[in-house]
């Protein structure tokens, strides 16, 4: 039986579409390669296949997962794991991602991983983006950007994040993740997940952000991903150089 065969068919049309995606992501995996493994349920599904592969033949593979859910998911699959302060430089990075545009720019963190997963990103020669195609905007910011910032007077950061927005000609709430109970990132951080609508110029909103004390890191991926694989129900879209 192949390792492809192993793998178990999910449910629903979007979750196939998904593990569609990451499938496709896998052939472009060779042995010997250092990889970044993303966080999310698409993400998920690329581990899963990863490690069927390894049990077929691909082999030498190092990989740095983007998140602690992503490092126990490829534990369980003994996957090679090392830190990326010894491997230093990555191939190729695999990853989801909450919107991406034409220009390969991404929303990401969702999941609450943006921070890990960006330092992951920036370390790699490659960044494919892995996606059912319900992800592609043709203008960023409907999904809430998350923004991780240091526990330490984080109502003050968020009160000095709203007035990057309103700098830059975005409005629209501010909401700690979690409320009462707040999200806590792997980094030990909060969230706050801004309610823009549409962001009309990325990059300056990303200069914006990372000029207030107490950001730690936004999820606006900017120049990062290099390649995209977006499943729909007419079949896979590319994008990019894969
Ligand atoms: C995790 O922090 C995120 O960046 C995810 O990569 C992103 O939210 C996509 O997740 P899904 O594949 O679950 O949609």
């Amino acid at each position: 039986m192949s390792w492809q065969d192993r793998i178990l068919q999910p449910d629903t049309a979007v979750e196939q579409m998904k593990q569609k995606a990451a499938l496709r992501a896998l052939e472009t995996i060779e042995s010997g390669m250092k990889l970044g493994l993303g966080t999310g349920s698409t993400a998920r599904y690329f581990v899963d296949g990863l490690g069927a592969k390894l049990t077929d033949g691909l082999s030498g593979i190092v990989c740095v997962p983007t998140s602690e859910a992503t490092r126990e998911q490829a534990e369980n699959l003994n996957i090679k794991l090392a830190p990326l302060d010894e491997l230093q430089r990555l191939d190729i990075t695999v990853d989801g991602a909450d919107e991406l545009d034409d220009a390969l720019r991404l929303i990401k963190g969702g999941g609450g991983a943006l921070l890990r997963e960006k330092i992951v990103a920036a370390a790699s020669d490659k960044m494919i983006v892995i996606a059912d195609d319900t992800k592609k905007v043709a203008v960023l910011g409907a999904f809430d950007l998350p923004v991780e910032v240091n526990m330490f007077a984080h109502g003050a950061t968020a009160r000095a994040i709203a007035g990057a927005l309103k700098a830059t000609g975005h409005s629209g709430a501010v909401k700690l993740r979690g409320g009462d109970t707040p999200f806590i990132t792997d980094g030990g951080h909060y969230i706050y997940d801004c309610a823009l609508k549409a962001i009309n110029d990325p990059e300056a909103l990303a200069q914006a952000l990372l000029s207030v004390p107490g950001v730690v890191e936004h999820g606006l991926f900017l120049g990062y991903a290099t390649a995209a694989i977006l499943a729909g129900t007419d079949g896979l879209e590319e994008v990019g150089n894969l």
